[in-house]
C-alpha cells in the first residue's frame, strides 16, 4: 500500500461529507489499495446489548455480532492492542464469515476515557497479506478513531 494513501484519507475524513460517507469512502480507499476478496471494515460496540455489532464496511457480507473475547475482534477489544493475525488457522477461536480470508489486522478504537467504542477490522484473502502494510494501517485506524466515532 502506497504511503500517500494516508493524506488522501486526511483530505477525506477532513472533508464536507458526513460520517458514513467519508468512513465508506475511507473504507474504499484502502479496500482499492489491498485488492479483490479483502474486507475493511468497523464493529462498533454497543453498551446495553454488551457486543460489537457490525458496523460500515467494504467487502462481502460479514458476522453481524461478536461478543467481547470472541474471535480476533472481541480479542483485540478485550486486550485493547493491535493484533496481527497471519494465518488465521492458528488462531484459537476465530470467526469465519469468508472461507477466503486468510489473514487479519485488528485496531481498538479507544475514546478519552479509555474504552473501546470500535474495532478497525482488514482482512486479507492471501497468508501473510497485511505484514506490510501495518504502519499504514495504524495510522488509518488512528485517524477513525480521531473523528470520532460514535
Ligand atoms: N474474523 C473475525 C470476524 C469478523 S470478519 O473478519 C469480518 C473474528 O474472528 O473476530
Amino acid at each position: 500500500m502506497d504511503k500517500s494513501i494516508i493524506e488522501s484519507i486526511k483530505a477525506e475524513l477532513n472533508g464536507k461529507g458526513n460520517f458514513l460517507a467519508k468512513i465508506l469512502n475511507t473504507f474504499a480507499m484502502v479496500k482499492e489499495e489491498l485488492g479483490e476478496h479483502s474486507w475493511v471494515g468497523l464493529y462498533l460496540y454497543d453498551s446495553m446489548g454488551k457486543v460489537f455489532n457490525l458496523g460500515p464496511f467494504q467487502g462481502s457480507p460479514a458476522c453481524e455480532e461478536i461478543a467481547p473475547g470472541k474471535g480476533v475482534v472481541g480479542a483485540c477489544a478485550l486486550a485493547k492492542e493491535t493484533l496481527y493475525v497471519p494465518d488465521v488457522r492458528e488462531f484459537p477461536g476465530y470467526i469465519s464469515c469468508d472461507a477466503r480470508a486468510k489473514s487479519e489486522a485488528v485496531f481498538p478504537l479507544i475514546d478519552e476515557n479509555g474504552n473501546v467504542i470500535g474495532v478497525f477490522d482488514i482482512d486479507h484473502p492471501e497468508y501473510n497479506g497485511l505484514e506490510k502494510d501495518l504502519p499504514i494501517l495504524q495510522e488509518i485506524a488512528n485517524l477513525i478513531a480521531g473523528i470520532g466515532i460514535n
